[in-house]
């Protein structure tokens, strides 16, 4: 190992010794007894069911059952509104604004610029090679001695590939600061998790979601895997109450249908297949991108009025033509067998309009 990583130099110093807000139910963790602590309302709510209480601030029966799936211990997990929040809380915890710096590697994921520009962190970009891989001598040559965070999506979005294990262990070697691996896909593909190597490098971060394979993009609940130093501290800045009682329900019973998740991807993959064969057949376009995800990447002659013709017939998919390294390409989620079917003959209907014209 060529870095001299330590946590506490990472952390801004206040955060190292902020005293976190105490919460009632931090204060008291029993689950029986008269409930005059938190300021409630005793009678219950104005709906049906009942969310008169604040949840679990720190979701300890969901870690419970979330920790052997990812074989993990609980004090290893920090579970965020969505993953974008712990984006935001590692950049918070590690960055002082308009003095420290991140790297990102477009084109990639926008919340890690996004979240960077509200802090006024600077962002640092390496881009991807032209085979959207990482350039490991470029990215090690942009560290700075205010570098807190590189970020690194695998399977990337909008490219869908993943990056080579060797260039991530490069930069998890060289660099002193966090290396976030961002795995919001990481269920499509059959290369494994990166949190199965978190106890050799004390600065790795994975980020996972419930909103892709899992289905739950509508409750937003995030994963976020790292030292339980680190997690002690995303726990210490987050807002007290940060999953809603009844999405904290819902993943409780959604960790319970694992074998459903499973059934679902193993579809989302069979019909990315289908539907990257038929794309291919299509004279229109001019590549389909290689997917560890659940969407995929394809270029066009002209990707804009494939665009506007799609949402002309109610067919919603996500323009990436103007961002770099992505010229010419519309970025497709993989639908249901119907929603990819209607797709291509919207698609085909397209391509005879042209020849007619
Ligand atoms: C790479 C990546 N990371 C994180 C997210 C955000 O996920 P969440 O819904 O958990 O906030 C997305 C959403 O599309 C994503 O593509």
């Amino acid at each position: 190992m060529n870095n001299s990583f330590d946590l506490n130099k990472i952390l801004r110093p206040h955060i190292l010794n902020l005293a976190p807000y105490s919460s009632a139910r931090d204060e008291y963790t029993g689950h029986v007894g008269i409930f005059l602590d938190a300021n409630e309302n005793p009678y219950g709510s104005v709906t049906p069911e009942n969310f008169n209480r604040y949840p679990d601030p720190y979701q300890a029966d969901i870690k419970k059952k979330l920790a052997p799936l990812k074989n993990i211990s609980t004090d290893q997990i920090f579970l965020g509104n969505g993953s974008d929040e712990p984006i935001d809380l590692l950049i918070r915890a590690t960055c002082t604004p308009s003095k420290d710096r991140v790297i990102i590697l477009p084109p990639t994921y926008g919340m890690y610029e996004v979240s960077a520009s509200i802090h006024d962190v600077h962002i640092d970009k390496v881009p991807l090679s032209e085979d959207y891989q990482i350039r490991v001598d470029a990215v090690l040559s942009a560290i700075t001695p205010d570098t807190k965070i590189i970020w690194i999506c695998s399977p990337n979005n909008p490219t869908g590939n993943v990056m080579q294990d060797e260039a991530i262990m490069a930069i998890l070697e060289n660099f002193s600061g966090l290396v976030v691996v961002d795995e919001a896909y990481v269920d499509f593909t059959d290369k494994p998790s990166w949190i199965g190597r978190l106890s050799a490098y004390p600065n790795l971060v994975v980020l996972q979601t419930f909103s892709k394979s899992w289905g739950l993009a509508g409750l937003r609940a995030g994963m976020c895997f790292a030292s339980k130093e680190l997690v002690k501290i995303l726990n210490k800045i987050k807002s007290p109450y940060n999953i809603s009682q009844p999405a904290q329900a819902a993943l409780l019973a959604g960790l319970d249908a694992t074998d459903k998740m499973e059934n679902m991807v193993k579809e989302i993959l069979e019909q990315r297949e289908v539907l990257c064969t038929m794309l291919e057949k299509l004279s229109l376009v001019n590549k389909v991108y290689p997917s560890d995800a659940n969407f995929l990447l394809v270029k066009f002659d002209d990707a804009r009025s494939v665009m506007d013709y799609l949402l002309n017939e109610t067919i919603i998919v996500r323009d990436r033509s103007k961002v770099l390294l992505c010229e010419g390409c519309l970025r497709i989620s993989v639908g249901t067998q119907e929603e990819n079917v209607a797709l291509i003959e919207a698609l085909k209907a397209f391509e005879e309009k042209k020849e007619i014209i």
